[in-house]
């Protein structure tokens, strides 16, 4: 695996941690916990700040825009880009609608929502890791890599204290 794509699936990991406990939350909601509002509200956040302002930004900003060239979206065999930004998309609508329920104080629609936010991010991941990075791997040149790496780690530079929040949160829901 290139360089490039391993930051990426690493990411991927940690969104997928959060998004465990956040299942495992939804369970216990449903089995009639009361609805925990401080838990969602830093679940939210990590999304919002890790998983589309760090990680997705990445793919959008960066890693997606080398694949849409044309040189190398010759080379290219499909090209799932649109699909995975149309997936960002509703990942951030299912995000807002279970915020809402949060603020309303409505478990039943939390659970839901995230249920949905949950199971679109990981077949979203899954297609990712198995089918679009790979891709990336052989179709992006040395020199191109090189250039993604230098724009991934300036990018990270900019949002580094959202990042060291964000990473506070995936440990302390590992404990929970
Ligand atoms: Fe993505
Ligand atoms: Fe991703």
């Amino acid at each position: 695996m290139e360089k490039t794509t391993k930051i990426l699936v690493d990411e991927h990991k940690n969104i997928l941690k959060v998004v465990d406990v956040i299942e495992h939350e939804c369970d216990l909601v449903e089995s009639g916990k009361k609805l925990d509002k401080d838990f969602f509200i830093k679940a939210i956040y990590f999304i919002r700040n890790y998983a589309d302002k760090f990680h997705h930004a990445k793919e959008e900003d960066i890693l997606f825009k080398e694949l849409l060239k044309d040189s190398v979206q010759e080379r290219l065999h499909c090209n799932p880009i649109e699909q995975m930004l149309h997936e960002h998309e509703k990942g951030r609508n299912f995000v807002k609608l279970t915020e809402t329920g949060v603020k309303k104080g409505n478990s039943k629609k939390v659970i839901e929502d995230a249920r949905n936010y949950i199971n679109l991010i990981r077949d979203h991941i899954y297609k990712e890791d198995n089918i679009l990075y790979p891709m990336s791997d052989e179709a992006l040149d040395k020199k191109t890599q090189k250039d993604i790496l230098d724009r991934f780690s300036k990018a990270d530079k900019l949002k580094d204290k959202d990042k060291k929040k964000c990473l506070l949160i995936v440990n302390e829901f590992k404990k929970r």
